[in-house]
């Protein structure tokens, strides 16, 4: 099995426009890089929007607060590309941050979303949200695609790259894929390799958090402020760090009203040990509970 890779954004042009002078449809998949089985059904995802599938690894460093947390994120692009080439991927652009931010970070053009970029992970990280739909921009604007696929583990990441497209009038379908988990319910995060075994043991806390909250609500609990304080005391209780616990509404990430919004998303972002993890659980209230 072969795999097409290429770091120039000339030849990625040609070939997408290629493809679309054949009639045919290009999804992409933009990722860091460092890709395990959540990444790999974005990929599968995107096949079955489009006939051509063009991943992106590259990782941006303008989405990172922290120079230590830049130059630890793992980087693994053999593995990456073995396992991209298994799932018949048609094309792998691995960008250098040279061809990215030729002038160099600050002098680049920065695309900022109002309130969806300043919120929960927004207020925790400065400037990471800014680089995030700083990057995806330019990266649709190189590769211009029919669809693009983002994981609903990083809700808020794809609530912002969706007020963007429409924002901005990008002729991208955004599609979202539900979070893949471990047996235990931990969300597949390139970040789960930063914990020690007992960290690891720690963090399937969070989930259970979630799944409580969820329950709370499908069983009309409607004290959202006492959900969330409750759910913040048991995550210090197993030696976890909350930044945040919200139940918002999914639609815009407000803060949700007991009794008039039903669809809604519980969202965590806590400290394990070095490990920053974020997760979240949709909720509809207008499905029955479950057991
Ligand atoms: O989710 C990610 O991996 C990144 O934030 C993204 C969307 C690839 C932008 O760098």
């Amino acid at each position: 099995m072969s795999l097409p890779v290429t770091a120039d954004c000339d030849e990625v042009r040609q070939q997408v426009s290629d493809w679309k002078r054949s009639g045919e449809r290009v999804a992409f998949v933009p990722t860091m890089g460092n890709l395990h089985e959540g990444h790999l059904q974005l990929v599968r995802a995107a096949r079955k929007s489009a006939g051509r599938v063009l991943v992106s690894i590259f990782v941006n460093p303008l989405q990172f607060d922290n120079a230590d947390d830049l130059s630890a994120y793992p980087r693994t692009l053999k593995q990456d590309a073995d396992a991209l080439a298994a799932l018949h991927v048609d094309l792998l652009y691995t960008p250098s941050a040279q061809s990215i931010y030729p002038q160099g970070l600050e002098q680049h053009t920065r695309v900022t979303v109002p309130r969806l970029g300043d919120i929960l992970c927004g207020a925790h990280r400065e400037g990471h949200f800014a680089g995030v739909s700083t990057i995806v921009c330019k990266l649709f604007n190189q590769v211009q695609p029919h669809t693009a696929v983002f994981g609903e583990k990083d809700f808020q990441q794809l609530a912002l790259i969706r007020k963007m497209v429409t924002d901005l009038a990008m002729p991208i379908k955004i599609i979202g894929v539900p979070t893949m988990r471990e047996a235990d319910g931990l969300a597949m995060s390139s970040r789960n390799l930063y914990l020690s075994d007992s960290e690891r043991q720690q963090a399937t806390k969070l989930y259970q958090v979630l799944q409580k909250v969820r329950s709370a609500l499908l069983n009309d609990d409607q004290d959202y402020d006492g959900l969330q304080k409750t759910a913040i005391a048991s995550l210090q209780n197993a030696a976890i760090y909350p930044e945040y616990v919200e139940i918002l509404r999914q639609s815009d990430l407000h803060k949700a009203r007991p009794q008039q919004d039903s669809k809604l998303v519980i969202v965590v972002a806590a400290k394990v040990g070095k490990a920053r993890l974020i997760d979240n659980l949709q909720v509809n209230l207008n499905e029955s509970p479950s057991p």
